[in-house]
């Protein structure tokens, strides 16, 4: 009985590490680069995320990720969260299909382009 329960703690103990674990996936800039080029983003960001097509669409190369990640899931939330969520149909359209983690893939691989944005450190 005794062996049971300790098994069990052992057994929670375990799947709350995993949890932890799963929080802090770790950004995998290979993946947001492959995502990047299967979406097309360059189609309208430009070479590198650097060089826009045209004036509108923002430049994104050296981005810090945080910023790029909430911009991503402003986007996916859309309208509809007046407090969070950014209206803009082009964008909102590019982002529907990928996963949280997808997004945190995808702003690692922004901040590691050279750009001109930020000032690095
Ligand atoms: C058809 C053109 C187009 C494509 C393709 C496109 N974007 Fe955009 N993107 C835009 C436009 C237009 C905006 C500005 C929207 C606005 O005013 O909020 C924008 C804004 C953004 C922003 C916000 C930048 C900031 O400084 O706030 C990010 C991040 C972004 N795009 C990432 C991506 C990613 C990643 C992809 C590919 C998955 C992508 N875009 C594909 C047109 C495009």
């Amino acid at each position: 009985m005794n062996q049971r329960i300790s098994k069990l703690a052992a057994t929670v103990a375990f799947l709350g590490l995993a949890g932890v674990g799963a929080g802090a996936h770790a950004a995998d800039a290979d993946n947001g680069k492959n995502l990047v080029a299967s979406h097309n983003c360059a189609a309208c960001h430009g070479a590198n995320l650097n060089t826009p097509v045209s004036p509108e669409y923002p430049k994104l190369a050296g981005q810090f990720d945080d910023y790029i990640f909430f911009a991503l899931r402003a986007y996916q939330v859309g309208g509809g969260n007046p407090l969070f969520g950014r209206t803009n149909a082009i964008m909102s359209a590019q982002v529907q299909g990928l996963s949280e983690s997808d997004l945190r893939d995808i702003a690692a691989y922004v901040e590691s382009l050279p750009g001109d944005l930020v000032q690095k450190k």
